[in-house]
């Protein structure tokens, strides 16, 4: 790399520059560009050295052991998001919200992978052994063979590490360790990101995984752990609404694994519970077939979920009519009411149109879209939709419906949580969900006709 050019970059936003400014193009504060210093950048380039980029030959590599197995938690949750359990030697960020619970899954894994004969240590830049040691109680750990620490200055840490050689380091949180050779505050962008190279590096090398906790601020900002996700091999989110029970442990990056896979957990005063039967929680509120409600059969990571859409149309006292959404794209959205007002001449002009997604779940599939607007136009009609129906579908500018994703998954999600027809786009494969009434169609004025019995 070329170690003559320096580079610098923002402490405030961490974007990097090749020269020094007064002011970040990024963000636009002053004064915050840094020239960055090298961390751990090995040998000056006049002293090579023979072992540096040696290499091998990938067939060479296949003859070698097959490589370790992946260690299971036992919280199936946890492991299935992870892609399987936990893959030795890799890093991994969970990142969310300040008091979501990260601390809580984070110790419960600790516990489990420490019960299931994986040498962990949880080391804690937060709160002091003895605080940790209280939290463990409470969610009934204590006995759990984990290793505390409670130090914030990498070195130590690092030093920790190489003595005890854990087979799994838990870091919480990533915000707070504090790395002697960067000149900034613990948190800012330049010492989250020398922290967690070095933490990954060390993975890398001496075999020992890590788990990096991050906060994130709602706008995902403030040195965020955004910096870290190229450093790491799998990006967790823990994500959830403050006032509701239920938490999702989503994962967006992961290279020993599906992304999107979500787990399920709630909150109970002794900690988190997995959800093994998402379907059924997220619907679990839902009362009798009303206006505005529709559940759309959906698919998270490898599994089927069912979930409640709310709609609420209501004349609009605004000048300019809201669109408020929350749980899903609100530029996806407008869309689809673009789409019902110039297909199927439905207006919206001058009504406010809410949607909610039950639960605190985020959905980002398009498959979403034809329950979206059926939930809108039943709330627009003010009609129920038939009882006991899923709806799934993608809506095309055209108002074409196209086919989803795994339609036999999620029929049979269906049928397994009682439900007893189905709206879906024509021509998905359905082969071996026979017990449910499939309404196929095949763009949205035919859906519109059909449901809502006009145009
Ligand atoms: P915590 O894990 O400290 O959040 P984070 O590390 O993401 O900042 O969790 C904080 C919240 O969780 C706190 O408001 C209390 C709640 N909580 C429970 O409801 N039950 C429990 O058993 C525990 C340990 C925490
Ligand atoms: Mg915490």
């Amino acid at each position: 790399m070329a170690r003559n050019n320096p580079t610098f970059s923002c402490t405030a936003c961490g974007s990097s520059f090749n020269k020094w400014s007064g002011r970040c193009d990024g963000c636009g504060e002053w004064n915050t560009i840094q020239q960055d210093k090298g961390i751990s950048a090995g040998p000056p380039s006049k002293s090579l050295g023979a072992r540096r980029g040696a290499s091998v030959t990938l067939s060479d590599l296949s003859t070698q052991e097959a490589p370790p197995p992946r260690e299971h938690s036992g919280i199936g949750e946890l492991d299935r998001v992870l892609g399987g359990g936990l893959v030795p030697a890799s890093a991994i960020l969970v990142g969310g919200d300040p008091g979501i619970g990260k601390s809580t899954l984070l110790l419960q894994a600790a516990a489990q992978f420490a019960r299931a004969g994986v040498s962990t240590i949880y080391v804690s830049g937060e709160e002091a052994s003895a605080q940790v040691r209280m939290r463990a109680q409470r969610l009934g750990l204590s006995d759990a063979p984990v290793r505390l620490a409670a130090e914030t200055n990498l070195r130590d840490i690092l030093t920790t590490l190489e003595a005890e050689r854990p087979q799994l380091a838990i870091i919480d949180s990533i915000q707070t360790m504090w790395a002697d050779n960067v000149e900034s505050a613990p948190g800012s962008v330049s010492q989250v990101r020398a922290a967690a190279h070095e933490l990954t590096s060390f993975a890398k090398r001496r075999g020992v995984s890590v788990i990096l906790v991050g906060h994130v601020t709602k706008e995902g900002q403030i040195a965020g752990p955004r910096v870290v996700e190229h450093m790491v091999d799998t990006v967790l989110y823990f994500e959830g609404e403050r006032g509701h029970q239920f938490r999702i442990l989503r994962s967006v990056k992961n290279r020993f694994g599906p992304a999107d896979e979500i787990g399920v957990f709630e909150m109970t005063g002794a900690g988190l519970a997995e959800v093994t039967n998402p379907s059924a929680l997220f619907l679990s509120e839902r009362g009798q077939p009303s206006p505005g409600s529709v559940v759309f059969a959906g698919i998270e990571g490898t599994r089927p979920v069912l979930v409640e859409l709310q709609a609420l149309v209501a004349p609009s006292p605004h000048s300019q009519a809201l669109r408020t959404v929350v749980g899903w794209d609100s530029g996806r959205l407008a869309m689809i009411l673009a789409v019902l007002e110039a297909r199927c001449g439905i207006p919206f002009a001058g009504l406010d149109v809410y949607l909610n997604v039950a639960g605190g779940l985020k959905i980002n599939e398009p498959a979403a879209d034809l329950a979206v607007a059926a939930a809108i136009l039943s709330a627009r009609e003010d009609a129920a939709l038939p009882a006991e129906t899923v709806v799934f579908g993608e809506i095309s500018l055209s108002g074409a419906l196209r086919p989803a994703t795994q339609t036999e998954n999620r029929l049979k999600e269906a049928q397994k949580l009682g439900f007893t027809s189905a709206i879906a786009p024509a021509g998905g494969k359905a082969v071996g969900a026979t017990g449910l009434t499939l309404n196929t169609m095949s763009d949205l004025t035919g859906f519109v006709g059909e449901i809502f019995g006009a145009g």
